[in-house]
């Protein structure tokens, strides 16, 4: 709430450089308001002619939405094209064969560059490999794999034979691999042996053999290797292979698969409000188009850009602007395999000085830990850099706090670049909100207005538009082509929490709290109104985390909330019954410990509760329901002003309070 306090008093006001904006692929607020009037004009003419001109398509399509069977919208169905073509070979005929397409950076600084050539090659070696071991069309295949050149290619390889990739984050647990897996019904686990991240090697392998040997993995006929450190594996006769065996006897071309425009590209698995994660399924040419299209209008990517996108491909923020938009637009990228504090808290902006970055993208998160740090030692201090070679920064993934954005603007771009604070979702597939770098005027803390073609809106419970000024629910109110297709699996339950019945069953609810400045209109994400927490730009279902802790052993009953915190922008913390007496002193920091490790376990490591307080009990209502909203006032330490009297048992709060 501070942070929306903040904003609404916020007054500066940050117009676009005019160098910037004159050399801008959208120059200036006419040429954006020009677009949004078009799409308002024609809206499927406004997006035919983006997907004819920006896409290479194999067969041209004659439709461009189709909406009977709303809210299971087809985009450019009769279509057919391949997105790997798309992004590789398509540079091959551009001229950029012989540009970098990627300067990887591994945890230890080593460096290696990769062409659009070799890349296509690597792609193409892999593609067939995959064949060879009967995955083919519609197959699913998880990938589970540290920030590499590999792992894209993976990605890509996939993409070209048409199987459908469910990348899971690398510190998922077993368990959590186990489920996704058995959800996404894989044919193949494509993994490493370790990887390499802050100067140590964690396992990936054995913790694939750990999730197979859960059961239920019964599609699995192959786990396929990566030697990324030469670590001791154990390989499973008849099921595993090395990637580098299967590759090296591959030729060097391999035909790309022509798929229909809504072929299911990738899965990718996020947390909800309830239950287990959904498989967020998308579309191939609907999601290609606007990954490249924001990489034209959010990002401004030109061909000497060097463009850096810090996410992890685990994620859709490193699906989307590293596997596929940066080189659907032909441009050169750095991916960086380790974390911004190793070997110090410099590395970000080592890299960007000795890689002479253009454009850098990272989260708020990041940003937070950063400014600690650089206030801790002004060694790692960003004006100890070299930084003159950006242009334009970016944030993602989670609100930026006024102060943490006029930081990121003074000292890492020198009050030179645009910062562009882009609000989407992994079911959005590309940004939403953003400012564009060289037409909008930045206001701190704002993701400002909508791009061209996206409609979005905040109304009330029933759908009603409120007016600016007034906070409320944040929705989309027309398809755009890089939606959500489906949840895998599940399509009653894509339509029960994207398209409730509440607000008429086709407009997209995206799960966030919004408001309007009343003067210019800009928009503020004022935080999710469901049981999503928001931890390090990681998206954490609080259900989930309570599904956890109760299926330990110790525990009886689990509340799960997030406190506001500095760096991690929501912390995780748990009220945990036990079925034992309520433990206090050294039993109880023992316990918290037993408990939060057994997260990690359960869900992964970034799963873990930052503070647990036990209780007798937890604060209900009299029929039954737990009280979060107490829950949350007592977890940021404040006091309880609201009435508790139709509580069952309000003495709770005073112990929970001190516990
Ligand atoms: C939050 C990440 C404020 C939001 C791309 C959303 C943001 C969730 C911003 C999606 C932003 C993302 N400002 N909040 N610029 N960007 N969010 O699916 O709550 O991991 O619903 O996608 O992150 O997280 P996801």
């Amino acid at each position: 709430m501070a942070d929306t306090d903040a904003q609404k008093q916020e007054n500066r006001i940050f117009p676009p450089p005019p160098d910037f904006a004159r050399n801008a692929t959208i120059s200036g607020m006419d040429a954006y308001k020009a677009m949004c009037a078009e799409a308002d004009r024609d809206y499927e003419g406004f997006w035919a002619k983006l997907a004819k001109d920006n896409l290479a398509w194999h067969k041209p399509f004659s439709k461009t939405l189709n909406e009977s069977n709303a809210p299971f919208y087809k985009w450019f169905e009769d279509g057919q094209l391949n997105v790997s073509y798309n992004c590789l070979d398509r540079n091959l005929e551009n001229g950029n064969a012989d540009k970098t397409a990627i300067i990887f950076e591994a945890d230890d600084g080593k460096v290696t560059r990769v062409t659009y050539r070799e890349l296509h090659e690597r792609v193409c070696k892999l593609a067939n490999a995959l064949k060879s071991i009967g995955i083919k069309k519609g197959d699913r295949v998880v990938i589970y794999m540290p920030m590499s050149v590999e792992g894209i290619a993976a990605m890509q390889a996939c993409a070209r034979i048409g199987a459908t990739h469910s990348v899971v984050f690398g510190g998922f647990s077993a368990k959590s691999l186990q489920e996704r897996i058995i959800d996404a019904g894989a044919v193949a686990v494509i993994t490493a042996d370790e990887q390499a991240r802050g100067g140590k090697h964690l396992p990936l392998k054995a913790i694939v053999d750990e999730a197979i040997g859960m059961g239920g993995c019964d599609a699995v006929r192959n786990v396929i290797i990566y030697r990324r450190t030469g670590g001791n594996i154990n390989l499973v006769r008849g099921r595993d292979v090395w990637l580098h065996e299967l590759v090296d006897k591959q030729p060097a071309s391999c035909d790309p698969e022509w798929v229909e425009a809504e072929h299911p590209l990738f899965i990718l698995y996020t947390s909800g409000s309830t239950g287990k994660p959904k498989g967020v399924q998308h579309s191939s040419a609907g999601y290609l188009l606007w990954a490249l299209l924001t990489m034209k209008w959010t990002f401004d990517i030109k061909p000497q850009d060097i463009f850096w996108c810090t996410a992890d491909i685990g994620w859709v923020t490193g699906h989307t602007y590293i596997t596929y938009g940066p080189l659907a637009a032909g441009a050169t990228q750095i991916v960086f395999e380790g974390v911004p504090t190793y070997p110090n808290a410099g590395r970000f902006w080592d890299m960007i000085q000795k890689h002479k970055a253009t454009i850098f993208y990272t989260a708020p998160t990041a940003i937070r830990s950063l400014i600690k740090a650089a206030d801790a030692d002004a060694q790692v201090h960003p004006n100890q850099y070299d930084l003159s070679s950006l242009r334009l920064l970016g944030s993602v993934g989670e609100p930026i706090n006024p102060e943490a954005w006029m930081w990121y603007y003074r000292n890492v771009g020198r009050e030179r670049c645009p910062v562009v604070d882009t609000f989407w979702q992994t079911e959005t597939g590309g940004h939403m909100i953003t400012p564009l770098p060289g037409a909008t005027p930045l206001v701190p803390g704002s993701c400002t207005l909508p791009l061209p073609g996206i409609m979005a809106a905040v109304v009330d419970e029933t759908g009603q538009a409120l007016p600016n000024g007034q906070g409320g629910i944040l929705v989309v109110k027309r398809p755009w082509p890089s939606m959500i297709r489906t949840i895998w699996g599940d399509p009653e339950r894509f339509k029960k929490s994207y398209f409730p019945e509440e607000l008429g069953g086709k407009t997209y609810l995206a799960g966030d709290g919004a408001v309007r400045d009343e003067k210019t209109g800009y928009f503020t994400i004022t935080g999710r109104i469901d049981d999503v927490l928001n931890v390090s730009g990681h998206r954490m279902g609080t259900m989930e985390i309570e599904s956890a802790l109760v299926a330990n052993a110790l525990v009886a009953e689990a509340a799960v909330v997030g406190k506001p915190d500095e760096t991690t922008g929501e912390a995780i913390c748990a009220f945990v019954v036990l079925k034992r007496a309520r433990p206090s002193g050294d039993e109880a920091r023992q316990i918290a410990k037993e408990l939060r490790d057994w997260v990690a376990k359960e869900i992964g490591p970034i799963a873990k509760p930052k503070e647990i307080r036990f209780g007798d009990n937890l604060p209900k209502t009299r029929s039954g329901k737990i009280m979060r909203r107490l829950l949350r006032v007592l977890a940021k330490g404040e006091e309880i002003t609201q009435d508790v009297s139709t509580l069952e048992n309000p003495a709770i709060l005073e112990q929970l309070k001190q516990s």
